[in-house]
């Protein structure tokens, strides 16, 4: 055995020369596995005894892509294009021998290879377009080669894993190696096609899948058309349909230089850098400072969830989802009925789309159980209150649970605003306590907000976050104040929106802006959606705003055909003239007289606020990093990803912009604008959200 570098080791195993390499935790591409891997690969064509030479990686996964650390920074050592025609043009045949996950550049190197092997449980991809970019070390150009345009389109935009069988399947790896025994198998594959004397397999020269497309514009019309909601504000699907356009259109090496340029455009532009910022942040929200990853957990093996509303049924069906028992308690049989008749006709819904098996709605029906009695909860190591968001339930709830729930559980609040330290302090375990905050639809939604009680202790915090990722949701540890990170940041958005519309815009001139912005629906839209009679009471109502006059004309959103939109039967929204008129009259009567709003303004006034919120909740704590933040918003508000955040937006745009508004704001409109002191240290100081540690 050969050291070629810290990360590449090569050795010859009669006339067959290993490469491996070995850079935890992913063998990401950085320069010295770069050089290793060239430095290796030539020796290995260099030595004469050497026939045919196999690449694999140790540790959990082949290479999973370039070092996304090392993008916008100079580049050093040998370059992957270098690297790849290294290995491309070797004279003696190259496999690739793949486990775990051959990804983005990794792949790319792959398809480099004349042969590829790999285990069952691998997987291959090219998932750049999640970061913002395309394959951009030919991925785009040999890819369509071998599995031809279409299966090559949905790839590079859905940046999908897609697992070995089916790769043997569409020809991207050519045989299967037994789990556990891939050096073997790679290296008995090798003296095959030795012995054999099979042709360098390369895929530039493999052109019958790509010419075959040519002269029909309608696959690629047709797929944009099909796709567009879901790529609607990205950049980086259309740039990768394009690249498998050139595949299809142009020779190979114009092909490479089209996918070249639109790599350097995306990398360097504004959507990729939030994009890859999003990535880092999507993993640094598990390190938690105070709370190492070794604390010790409390086993999860039941969890109980009390009532089976909107929130309790899609919070259970997460743990049922994970293979968890759950049992959901109500008050009446009837409700209890109700929320298990929707659990069950969710599952349904979902088998009959085909994205889960009939048998599996059973199986995971099974793991429920219904209950009336909080007494059936005593056995559960975790409960989650899902009640009314009214504190005087809320406490009587815990106090109950405290008298009942076994020593040592953990008792959870789904509240949305409520006070958790007020809700811990009714029972004689407030270290137990803290706030599981889940959006809505819970059972989709991926964001939970962890909610850290005065008391909390970090064996809870720890199982929670554990428990997070184990029933697939991204966790934010975040702080006791209203409303929390999320909701706290939202009321000051839908105060400024109703704000405008009295001043003179209309709801759904606020709701195009945040639209175009990238947000999936604008506030107004939301409010019709989720129902305008939220914590609205008839008997209390005097019309004192907007929303209390659509309630009182029962406009209650969508579910009663109308609410700031007029509603058609397919629930298509349009702008109402009922509610303008409402507006207009209501302006009148409050002595408003209404101004043209432009649609800077708009997303001014409904996005700096959030931002300068954001700051103080810095400021005081309640998160532990602006990224957390970005998380929360991104993952629970639809904020758009390729906007990296509202925190990571701010930085963007500049903190010296957005305090300049606050303050003007503050002096002609008053309170509701005044700058957080870190922002203000922030723009003093010339730093950004970001250089905060
Ligand atoms: N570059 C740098 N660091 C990476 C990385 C990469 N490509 N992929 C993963 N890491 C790091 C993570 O940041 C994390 O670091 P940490 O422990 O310090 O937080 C560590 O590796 C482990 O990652 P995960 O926590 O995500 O581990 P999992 O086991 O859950 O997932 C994975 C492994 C599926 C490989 C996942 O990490 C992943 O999807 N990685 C990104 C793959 C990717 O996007 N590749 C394409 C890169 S762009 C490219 O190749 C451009 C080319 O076309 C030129
Ligand atoms: P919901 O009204 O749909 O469901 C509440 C359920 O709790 C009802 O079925 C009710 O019968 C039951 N219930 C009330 N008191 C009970 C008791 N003492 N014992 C057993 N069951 C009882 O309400 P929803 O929307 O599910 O909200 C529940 C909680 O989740 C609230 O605290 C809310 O603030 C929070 N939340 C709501 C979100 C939403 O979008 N709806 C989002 C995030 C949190």
């Amino acid at each position: 055995m050969t050291s070629i570098n810290a990360v590449t080791d090569l050795s010859n195993e009669n006339e067959i020369a290993v490469v491996t390499l070995n850079s935890p935790p992913v063998n990401a591409l950085s320069a010295t596995v770069r050089d290793g891997l060239a430095a290796g690969v030539k020796q290995a064509i260099a030595d004469p005894s050497v026939k045919a030479v196999v690449l694999i990686c140790e540790g959990k996964t082949f290479i999973a892509g370039a070092d996304i650390g090392e993008f916008g920074k100079p580049m050093t050592g040998t370059s992957l294009l270098d690297v790849e025609a290294v290995i491309e043009n070797s004279p003696k045949p190259v496999i690739a021998a793949i486990h775990g996950t051959a990804l983005g550049g990794g792949l790319e190197v792959a398809l480099c290879a004349h042969y590829r092997v790999a285990v069952p449980s691998a997987k291959c991809g090219l998932p750049e377009v999640n970061i913002g970019l395309l394959p951009g070390a030919g991925g785009t150009q040999r890819l369509p080669r071998i599995v031809g345009p279409e299966a090559a389109l949905d790839m590079v935009t859905s940046g999908k894993h897609v697992a070995a069988r089916k790769c043997l399947e569409t020809g991207l790896i050519d045989e299967l190696a037994p789990e556990g025994g891939l050096r073997a198998a790679a290296i008995a594959f090798a003296k095959r096609i030795v012995a054999e004397n099979r042709p360098l397999k390369k895929l530039r020269e493999n052109n019958a899948k790509v010419d075959a497309a040519r002269g029909h514009p309608e696959i690629f019309a047709n797929f944009r058309k099909e796709n567009a909601r879901r790529f609607r504000g990205f950049l980086a699907p259309e740039y990768n349909i394009r690249c498998i356009e050139a595949a299809v259109n142009q020779p190979f090496d114009e092909g490479l230089k089209t996918e070249r340029k639109l790599f350097m455009e995306l990398m360097t532009g504004p959507q990729s850098a939030a994009q890859r910022y999003v990535f880092f942040a999507e993993r640094q929200v598990w390190k938690l400072p105070d709370v190492p990853g070794d604390t010790p957990e409390i086993p999860v093996k039941k969890v109980g969830v009390i009532g089976a509303g909107t929130m309790g049924g899609g919070i259970a069906m997460n743990f049922l989802n994970a293979g968890i028992p759950v049992t959901i308690v109500e008050m009446e049989s009837q409700a209890l009925d109700r929320g298990l008749s929707v659990i069950r006709r969710n599952y349904e819904n979902t088998a009959k789309k085909g994205r889960m098996a009939m048998a599996d709605v059973e199986t995971r029906m099974a793991l429920l159980t219904g209950s009336l009695t909080l007494e059936d909860l005593a056995d559960c190591d975790m409960v989650i209150e899902a009640v009314f968001e009214r504190m005087d339930i809320k406490k009587d709830v815990f106090t109950r649970l405290d008298a009942i729930v076994k020593q040592g559980a953990i008792l959870a609040s789904n509240t949305s605003y409520l006070n958790i330290d007020e809700i811990a302090a009714m029972t004689k375990r407030p270290e137990f306590v803290l706030g599981m905050h889940f959006f809505s639809p819970a059972n989709v939604m991926r964001l939970l907000e962890v909610v850290r009680g005065d008391k909390t202790t970090k064996p809870v915090i720890a199982t929670v976050m554990k428990t997070a990722k184990r029933i697939g949701k991204i966790a934010a540890l975040v702080g006791v104040c209203p409303g929390f990170v999320g909701n706290r940041m939202l009321s000051q958005r839908q105060r400024e929106a109703q704000k405008l519309v009295l001043e003179g815009a209309m709801p759904w001139d606020v709701d195009r802006v945040l639209y175009d912005f990238g947000f999936p629906m604008g506030p107004f839209a939301m409010s019709d959606l989720a129902g305008l009679d939220i914590g609205w009471v008839k008997e209390k109502s005097s019309s004192s705003t907007i929303r209390e006059v659509l309630c009182e004309m029962d406009r209650r959103g969508q579910k009663t055909g109308a609410g700031f939109y007029d509603y058609d039967a397919n629930r298509k929204a349009s702008p109402s003239p009922v509610t303008e008129k409402i507006i207009h009259e209501f302006r009148a009567k409050s002595g408003i007289t209404p101004r043209k709003i432009g649609d800077e303004e708009i997303l001014e006034r409904c996005i700096y606020p959030m931002i300068n919120e954001g700051a103080k909740i810095l400021e005081e704590g309640k998160a532990i990093r602006a990224g957390d933040i970005d998380i929360v918003w991104i993952n629970g508000y639809g904020w758009p990803v390729y906007r990296g955040g509202p925190m990571f937006y701010g930085d963007l745009i500049g903190l010296d912009k957005v305090l300049a508004r606050m303050k003007q704001w503050q002096s002609g409109m008053g309170g509701d604008f005044k700058p957080s002191a870190l922002l203000e240290k922030l723009v003093a100081e010339g730093k950004k959200f970001r250089d905060l540690k």
